[in-house]
């Protein structure tokens, strides 16, 4: 691990871990805009991940999702997750910001991680924008119905659809105060999330990308690891000698 980082993360007060599909491609889930593998290559975004979608259809979007979490709910956090939870207890600031829907972030024990694009795992009124709970042990196979008569459809964040105010500005606030940003398996090309390493680079982080491809936020990042997060993150957190990392012999 760069003696550099190294020197950073043992002065860093206040550490931004930002989070995409990547930290959890090693748990089975697949990402996004990756050719071939990525989920927006074998599915059309517009007919499933936006309003306009489920009024056409509600069923074809709430069976997708449902299938997208039972997905999640049979994955595991991977040692990336479990290494970002134990590197986050290190330093009792630090906040950790992710894109992902999949829960898994919070399965490894990190506390409450702001959830940018929502969550997969609890459900809302398509209608009346009421918070409606979990996401059913048992759901029905059709889409279930809200007090007020509108349609439940998935707590998480469409195309075209605002983020969660409170917690994108405290996304912001913590990116702008960090003084180490790391930003972990994200394509960063999807806004406003992808602002936030923008924001604490000029704000005067120090930028951290962990990523096994090249990423347009290589270019910016004072230092790249290129690698999987599986294995990056429980290293560096075996550099720091932090216990309760689940990847043994995890090295560079
Ligand atoms: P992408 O699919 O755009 O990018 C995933 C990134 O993870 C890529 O840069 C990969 O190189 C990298 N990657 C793959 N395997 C990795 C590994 N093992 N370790 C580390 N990195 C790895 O996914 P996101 O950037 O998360 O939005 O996409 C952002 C948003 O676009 C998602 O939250 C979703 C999507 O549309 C909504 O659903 C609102």
């Amino acid at each position: 691990m760069p003696a550099a980082l190294i020197d950073r993360l043992r002065q860093a007060r206040r550490v931004v871990f930002f989070t995409g599909a990547g930290v959890s491609a090693e748990s089975g889930i697949p990402t996004f805009r990756e050719a071939q593998t990525g989920l927006w290559a074998r599915f059309r975004p517009e007919e499933l991940a936006s309003p306009e979608a489920f009024r056409e259809s509600p069923q074809r979007v709430w069976d997708w999702y449902a299938w997208r979490r039972s997905a999640c709910l049979a994955a595991r956090p991977n040692p990336a997750h479990h290494a970002i939870a134990a590197l986050q207890r290190q330093w009792p600031d630090s906040v950790l910001i992710t894109q992902n829907v999949d829960g898994l972030h919070r399965r490894a024990g990190s506390v409450e991680p702001l959830e940018l694009h929502g969550t997969l795992h609890r459900l809302a009124c398509f209608a009346c924008g009421r918070d409606a709970g979990d996401w059913p042990e048992n759901p029905p196979p059709s889409v279930p119905r809200c007090a007020c008569g509108g349609q439940l459809r998935p707590a998480v964040v469409w195309f075209g659809e605002a983020l969660p105010a409170a917690t994108l500005r405290r996304a912001v606030e913590a990116s702008e105060a960090a003084d180490l940003f790391v930003s972990i398996g994200t394509s960063a090309q999807v806004y406003p999330a992808a602002e936030l390493p923008l924001l604490a680079r000029r704000q005067g982080a120090w930028l951290v990308e962990v990523n096994p491809q090249p990423a347009p936020l290589s270019a910016l990042a004072d230092l790249c690891l290129h690698g999987a997060a599986g294995e990056v993150l429980p290293a560096l957190a075996a550099s720091l000698d932090l216990g309760c990392v689940d990847s043994p012999g995890a090295s560079l």
